[in-house]
């Protein structure tokens, strides 16, 4: 049976109606083309191009190392496929950090150069930058909890929020965003407890990863709920067992060809 599914937002400014009516948000990430084609066929409210991508597809140990440029180049091959899906691309490391003009200019060029409807930040230590860049008409997604892009600070990926302490920084952080002018806020690896008191108290829809189902909507990492990436994360319910899966095609390939039975007459022109 296909599973139900209510019409997408479509826009940004539309998550705002979508959380009013009770209806969840659903996001996942998206780094080329062909994945945000099929992926915009799912009635997806939006679609993040991560820069999750330095891990997941670079093969970097973080997000550290990704570029502007890589983050440009990515979200053009997203906006192509996403057929009328907004696409919100990541800001990377030290790309809105050092000054808000320069957050302003690396978001124009996402929004301008790649075809964005919006962008992500983690954190609010840039928050003159965020003002900046919605003050430029650009939306803002923030983020916060876990903020990958803080791992040398952090010393690791950790559930963040376990203590009043922490918890009360994140609130902290969250009005700021908020104040700011982010259309929603991403929450990253929190207790479930916190990011609904969170998602109670804001104004703006927050979206939940590894934050339990008390957020306005949720999203996941692609590649992590096909199964196709290698290590299970507690958050993640795989939905698929894609690695396993394409491993057993390319060996039933591999045996076809080393047996002489592909190409065969139905596959070879005459
Ligand atoms: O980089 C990313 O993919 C993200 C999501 C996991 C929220 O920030």
């Amino acid at each position: 049976m296909k599973p139900e599914r209510t019409q997408p937002a479509r826009t940004l400014a539309s998550l705002q109606k979508r959380r009013a009516a009770g209806r969840a948000i659903v996001a996942l990430t998206a780094y080329d083309s062909l994945m945000a084609s099929w992926l915009a066929e799912c009635a997806v409210d939006f679609l993040l191009v991560g820069d999750s991508l330095g891990n997941v597809i670079a093969g970097h140990a973080t997000t550290l190392p990704v570029t502007m440029d890589q983050m440009t180049y990515h979200t053009g091959l997203v906006v192509r496929g996403a057929r009328g899906v907004p696409v919100v691309a990541d800001m990377p490391f030290l790309s809105y950090e050092i000054s808000p003009a320069e957050a302003v200019r690396n978001a124009g060029r996402l929004v301008k150069e790649a075809g964005a409807s919006g962008v992500k930040v983690e954190g609010c230590m840039a928050i003159e930058a965020v003002r900046s860049m919605v003050a430029a008409r650009i939306p803002v997604l923030g983020h916060t909890g876990l903020k990958p892009q803080t791992v040398l600070q952090m010393g690791g990926y950790k559930v963040q929020g376990g203590t009043r302490a922490a918890a009360a920084q994140i609130r902290r952080e969250a009005l700021a965003l908020q104040a700011a002018g982010v259309f929603a806020l991403v929450l990253e690896c929190v207790p479930a407890a916190l990011a609904a008191r969170l998602t109670a108290e804001l104004a703006v829809p927050t979206i939940g990863i590894g934050a339990g189902p008390g957020c306005d909507g949720q999203i996941l990492v692609t590649h992590d709920l096909l199964g196709w990436t290698e290590q299970p994360k507690k958050f993640v319910k795989p939905y698929a067992d894609f690695r396993r899966s394409a491993q057993a095609a390319v060996t039933t390939f591999a045996c076809d060809v080393q047996a002489g039975r592909f190409p065969d007459a139905r596959h070879s022109f005459r």
